[in-house]
């Protein structure tokens, strides 16, 4: 008798794979040696379980767990880097069927376009841009919700969002009817009626353009002049998107949970070295459900932490072995609550963690509201706050212009001892 069960579950066990929920790749170029770079590639992917998704990518071990909603997805990453020559060329992988949905997606493709040939402007290869998202994003039917997804481009260029298209983008590419995407990479959902509750399968494309008018210059000599208007890297970036029960109130802080500071502002940047520990903590608040847990898009070596209702922590350490250094690596967060067997689910927020001294980039794309900048400096002196407010202002501008931000910057030293820094417009 027992040996029957136990056969028949490891039989249940071997037909249930474990399904897609989505993708956000990424590559950045680093050090250029004579005709080689270095290139470092990431994705992470969402799976409905964290066993045996390993197998489509060939290897086996080879990916790390980032982090899990309870039986509903498992979040993985996997990083590649390697000398590389200057040639342009599309990297995919096939990640699996996809989780059922609404707009009848099955079969999910995962590849990117890297354009790996030398930029006149900056005399390396282009960097991808970059974003994050967790592998289901939900909100209640009867609710309003704009995903402003986080779009940060190494290289300062400017970031499009497009719906996926054609044969090496998707397999079947018909975009979710309840979501509408601008080019700037936000997508809102309005609530309509209780029929559209599910899931869809989101296939998106974000893409870089350059400032200016540049040229691209092939292994074999060839170059390529390129205009503002034509895209370099392509990224997929791929999720679920779950719409919910009705909720008794949409207002953020009943049922939905809401962020409290000392939880960044989404775009926020932080600045570390190697080596260091970066500590992000994070505080939400429900008063109608149990907030139950944080979850997180980011490094694999990222570990979270609660200290009571609705406070997390995020920490990090970057490694030189993974190679982390001179990179920005974006970390997105959600926190999650329920009532009555009911979940809820906060807006998303995205940071980027800066490590190494890389060159600041004046602006990423739209939006640009509010964005606060973390850095963790520390200047010593002598002079005193109150009579000395012009030194201290310039000391702060010196070394802010030694770590790479433009010189025509305009910084204020205000009266709760916060700085401001003002930029000039790029060029
Ligand atoms: C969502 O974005 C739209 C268009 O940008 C805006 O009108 C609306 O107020 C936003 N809604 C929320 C909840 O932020
Ligand atoms: C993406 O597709 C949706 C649905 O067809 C459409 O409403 C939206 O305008 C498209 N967005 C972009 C940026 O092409
Ligand atoms: C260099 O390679 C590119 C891409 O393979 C090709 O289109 C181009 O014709 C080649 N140019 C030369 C000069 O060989
Ligand atoms: C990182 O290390 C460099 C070199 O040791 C140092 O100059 C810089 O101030 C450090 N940056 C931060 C953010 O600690
Ligand atoms: C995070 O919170 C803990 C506990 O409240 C505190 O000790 C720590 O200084 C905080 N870290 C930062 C970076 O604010
Ligand atoms: C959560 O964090 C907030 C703000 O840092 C603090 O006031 C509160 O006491 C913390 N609560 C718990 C349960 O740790
Ligand atoms: C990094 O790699 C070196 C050489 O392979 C090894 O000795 C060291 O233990 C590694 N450090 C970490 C933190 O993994
Ligand atoms: C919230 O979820 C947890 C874990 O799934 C469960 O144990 C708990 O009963 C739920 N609470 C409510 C109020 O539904």
């Amino acid at each position: 008798m027992l040996l029957s069960v136990l056969l028949l579950m490891m039989m249940v066990i071997s037909w249930t794979e474990a399904v897609y929920t989505g993708v956000v790749m990424a590559h950045t170029a680093k050090d250029v040696q004579g005709n080689s770079f270095t290139l470092v590639r990431r994705y992470r992917f969402g799976h409905s379980s964290c066993g045996e998704t390993d197998s489509f990518l060939s290897c086996s071990g080879c990916t790390q767990k980032i982090d899990e909603s309870s039986g509903e997805w498992c979040l993985r990453e996997y990083t590649s880097w390697g000398s590389r020559s200057f040639i342009s060329y599309y990297y995919g992988l096939n990640p699996g069927t996809w989780i059922n949905n609404k707009n009848g997606i099955s079969i999910g493709l995962s590849k990117m376009l890297v354009e790996g040939r030398k930029r006149s402007d900056i005399n390396r290869p282009n960097s991808s841009p970059k974003t994050g998202i967790l592998p289901v994003m939900r909100v209640p039917s009867n609710c309003q919700r704009n995903i402003s997804l986080l779009t940060f481009d190494p290289d300062g260029d400017h970031v499009q969002c497009r719906n996926g298209s054609g044969s090496s983008e998707c397999y079947t590419c018909t975009p979710p009817s309840v979501l509408s995407l601008s080019s700037s990479c936000s997508q809102s959902f309005t609530p309509t009626s209780s029929n559209v509750e599910g899931s869809y399968a989101v296939q998106l494309i974000m893409q870089d353009f350059p400032r200016q008018t540049i040229t691209l210059t092939h292994n074999n000599g060839s170059t390529e002049s390129i205009s503002s208007k034509i895209s370099m890297s392509r990224i997929p970036v791929q999720f679920v998107f779950k719409v919910d029960p009705a909720a008794p109130s949409c207002t953020a802080g009943e049922y939905l949970p809401r962020f409290l500071p000392p939880t960044p502002e989404h775009g926020a940047q932080f600045f570390i070295n190697i080596s260091e520990t970066i500590e992000i903590n994070i505080t939400a608040e429900a008063t109608q459900s149990v907030i139950t847990e944080l979850l997180f898009s980011g490094p694999f070596s990222m570990t979270k932490s609660s200290s009571g209702s609705g406070n997390f922590t995020l920490r990090w350490t970057p490694s030189v072995n993974q190679s982390d250094d001179k990179e920005s690596h974006p970390i997105c967060f959600a926190v999650q609550a329920n009532a009555s067997s009911s979940i809820y689910q906060s807006e998303l927020r995205c940071v980027i963690v800066r490590v190494g001294n890389i060159p600041f980039i004046a602006t990423p794309s739209p939006p640009t509201t509010s964005r606060l900048t973390v850095l963790k400096l520390k200047i010593s002196t002598t002079l005193s706050l109150k009579d000395n407010k012009d030194e201290i202002e310039k000391a702060i501008k010196d070394e802010l212009i030694s770590r790479g931000l433009p010189p025509d910057i305009k910084v204020r030293l205000l009266s709760d001892g916060s700085v401001k820094v003002k930029e000039t417009a790029a060029p």
